[in-house]
């Protein structure tokens, strides 16, 4: 199934839209096919380490089950609309990972997880906003989708344990979407989408945008975690001399001057803060795809699928990124670990970034830390290798 557009710019979408304005896209694929049964999904949402939501509309209140479900579940849903949510289906089900292909435009670091929903007719999870930016792709039947205004921390709610639905929510656009259809909402734009008929299932393009909050308490969690008690604030660091001061009420701007300067010395060194955003961002949120080997690959095995044609894959539960450093020379982060590259190693990372797929040339690529290197990577289960289906 090709899962590419044909003739679409994505340009036009980062300089009119992306993080502005909903944008409709009718069906761009070059030939669309719903990548999942309805009841394969229902079957991912019963299993365990898979995160699925049942909302179930009433005529007054939303009702949330969390999964996973017992199989006969989805029997019971009676006659009242309801919606299934399944999170992070692309590390489960390979043509659901494809989808993300076109968006690749979007840093690795940037993209979250595909969701993938199923509504009866009626169903849907109300008038809300996200936090980031997604794409909505219709995949079978059909949805109606509304947009509203651009919300932000004082948009009022209504009561809910478990959903964020909007109190008010008026309708500045809608369209109906069909199977291949595409709808970009840009973060904190409401919208509320409603199956219109039975089967409707849509797939969501997530990505993540880290706030600032909890960027500042993780990095300082990090520092925190390395300093000593006796790590203190000297006389000396004020630079000059001991307690001169006419007042002694006064906290002096040379005593302030060290303060902050064991402050500025470890928050704002940007090469630590580097591999610590590397390491943070890169540690995946559902870490159950389990791709480890039983047991360590020897060189000679793995030089035996790089002389064989064997191409390395990319766990689609594991998070790659790089980070440059100099020439031939990077910071490779997998699943929350750190990997210097150099000379020999660094532009297999920067392929192993860039594509879910790599081949590795056996006579080029054979050095001993290329071997030490995809080693490592077979072993904490962030690659594997396998041979294409045919
Ligand atoms: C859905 O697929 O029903 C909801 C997706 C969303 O609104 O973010
Ligand atoms: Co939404």
């Amino acid at each position: 199934m090709s899962m590419s557009f044909h003739d679409f710019n994505f340009e036009t979408i980062l300089r009119d839209h992306w993080q502005k304005a909903p944008l409709l896209i009718r069906n761009p694929w070059q030939a669309w096919r719903n990548p999942l049964e309805p009841d394969e999904l229902a079957g991912l949402a019963c299993e365990d380490g898979v995160e699925a939501r049942l909302i179930m509309q009433g005529r007054k209140t939303w009702k949330v089950e969390h999964g996973p479900f017992p199989e006969s579940r989805f029997g019971k849903s009676g006659k009242t609309p309801w919606t299934l949510l399944v999170q992070a289906v692309d590390h489960h089900v390979a043509q659901v990972a494809a989808l993300i292909k076109p968006f690749r435009f979007v840093p690795n670091w940037r993209m979250d997880d595909v969701m993938v929903s199923y509504a009866t007719d009626g169903g849907g999870v109300g008038p809300h906003f996200d936090q980031y930016d997604v794409f909505l792709i219709q995949g079978l039947g059909k949805r109606r989708w509304q947009v509203g205004a651009q919300c932000d921390s004082a948009t009022e709610l209504l009561p809910h344990d478990d959903l964020r639905l909007l109190a008010n929510f008026e309708v500045a656009e809608e369209w109906i979407l069909e199977p291949g259809d595409i709808l970009y909402v840009p973060p904190r734009v409401a919208h509320n989408g409603v199956a219109v008929g039975d089967d409707c299932m849509t797939y969501s393009i997530g990505f993540r945008s880290p706030s600032r909050s909890e960027l500042i308490a993780h990095w300082c969690d990090h520092l925190l975690a390395d300093m000593q008690d006796d790590d203190r604030y000297e006389d000396r660091y004020s630079g000059q001399d001991f307690f001169r001061q006419d007042n002694p009420g006064e906290i002096s701007g040379v005593a302030l001057d060290g303060l902050y300067a064991m402050i500025r010395e470890k928050m704002l060194d940007r090469d630590a803060f580097a591999r610590w955003f590397g390491q943070y961002t890169s540690t995946p949120k559902y870490p159950e795809t389990d791709w480890r080997a039983e047991e360590t690959a020897r060189p000679e095995e793995l030089r035996g699928f790089l002389a064989g044609s064997v191409p390395l894959r990319r766990n689609p539960a594991s998070r790659f990124s790089f980070v440059r450093r100099g020439e031939n020379s990077v910071l490779l982060f997998v699943d929350g670990e750190c990997f210097e590259c150099g000379r020999d190693t660094a532009a297999l990372a920067e392929r192993i970034c860039a594509a879910d797929r790599v081949l590795i040339d056996p006579d080029r690529e054979n050095s001993d830390a290329v071997m030490a290197l995809l080693a490592k990577l077979l072993d904490q289960g962030s690659v594997a290798f396998e041979p294409d289906e045919v």
